[in-house]
């Protein structure tokens, strides 16, 4: 078991997988992780996950993803790194990056606590991918592609995930065994802007 600082050492974004599936074991103890996230008001009874294997449902999360591809000014507002006549672009892209598990977190919609449901699907998704870290999996947050859902209603296949009323899937954590060893990271404290009173 890895201690806390060693634990933030090791945690990266994994962008790269094999095909090994995650063990059930695996997946319910990072959904035991979930489950013992920091909740507003406790109010769990406002957070669904979805477990998703399947590459079929995954391929209809992705394809609005794959619009906002196509759309040069949106990508170029998001990002300056990719220009229009990047290869990257023209290749067939995989939000998901080929990771066997895709768990998507949803959130009642509400407006008792504006933006509190944004913070709830972010402990929640952090617990995750630090258990999944602790276990030796890779993982990584998916904004994108729900993003790209908001953006082109026309693409939104979230109808797939069957949610119950009233949910919405704001964030996603990709599951898997990672392709390469995460290379140790040194902590520092300056990344960040801080001021002090
Ligand atoms: C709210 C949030 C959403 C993110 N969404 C995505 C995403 O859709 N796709 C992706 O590849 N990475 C996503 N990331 C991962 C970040 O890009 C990553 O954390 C950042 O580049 C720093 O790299 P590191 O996690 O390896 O330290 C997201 C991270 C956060 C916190």
């Amino acid at each position: 078991m890895m201690n806390y600082l060693e634990l933030l050492k090791n945690r990266s974004s994994c962008r790269k997988y094999t095909n090994e599936p995650v063990s059930c074991e695996d997946l319910e103890k990072i959904i035991m992780a979930a489950n013992a996230a920091p909740i507003g008001s406790s109010r769990t009874e406002d957070i669904h996950l979805t477990v998703v294997e399947d590459r079929a449902v995954l391929d209809k999360m992705a394809e609005a993803m794959e619009r906002r591809r196509e759309d040069k000014a949106a990508m170029a507002n998001i990002t300056e790194k990719i220009k229009d006549d990047n290869a990257k672009l023209k290749a067939k892209f995989d939000p998901f990056y080929g990771a066997p598990a895709v768990i998507f977190i949803s959130h009642r919609k509400q407006d008792i606590q504006p933006g509190i449901e944004y913070c709830n699907v972010t402990t929640v998704a952090l617990a995750m991918h630090l258990a999944a870290t602790e276990m030796g999996l890779g993982s990584v947050f998916m904004w994108g592609s729900l993003e790209a859902m908001r953006m082109y209603p026309e693409y939104d296949n979230t109808a797939v995930l069957e949610l119950p009323e009233g949910f919405e899937p704001l964030l996603g954590v990709a599951v898997g065994h990672r392709a390469a060893e995460p290379k140790d990271k040194e902590l520092t404290a300056d990344k960040l802007k801080v001021n002090y009173f």
